[in-house]
């Protein structure tokens, strides 16, 4: 197998925490240990790309004087009724709001829903968190 060299640029501290791990992993080098973190990295993106029983939370601020971004959130947790579970809504001041929404379903399902939700025109902040709803 071809091997490939790029340089890395790290924090000096963070290196020497680093050195330290892979020491006590008993790594011969920096680059095998490397290269065991990406794999590792990898293997739960594919993992969890595949999983089938999910809950996701996803929030989201907005201004609700946006034009029909109120009714736009509505309609996309409308459309996957079956995947959404719950949603608690939260006036944060006169503008801005916080929507808390619950999810069910395949990895691939909440990201998808999650996307179009985050990333409806308006959305100021967004994000999602992903667990498995049945962990070993
Ligand atoms: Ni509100």
């Amino acid at each position: 197998m071809k091997l490939k060299r790029f340089g890395v640029s790290m924090e000096e501290s963070l290196l020497g925490e680093f050195d330290r791990l892979i020491e006590s992993r008993g790594y011969k080098n920096r680059s095998e240990a490397i290269r065991d973190l990406v794999r590792k990295e990898m293997v739960e993106e594919k993992w969890e790309s595949a999983s089938e029983d999910c809950i996701g939370i996803v929030s989201l601020v907005y201004n609700h004087h946006q034009r029909e971004l109120d009714s736009k959130l509505n309609e996309i947790q409308h459309e996957k009724h079956s995947n959404v579970l719950s949603s608690l809504h939260i006036h944060l001041d006169y503008h801005n709001c916080l929507e808390v929404i619950l999810i069910k379903g395949s990895n691939r399902d909440i990201k998808g829903l999650a996307d179009s939700l985050i990333g409806a025109r308006g959305v100021k902040h967004g994000t999602l968190s992903i667990t498995n709803s049945n962990p070993e």
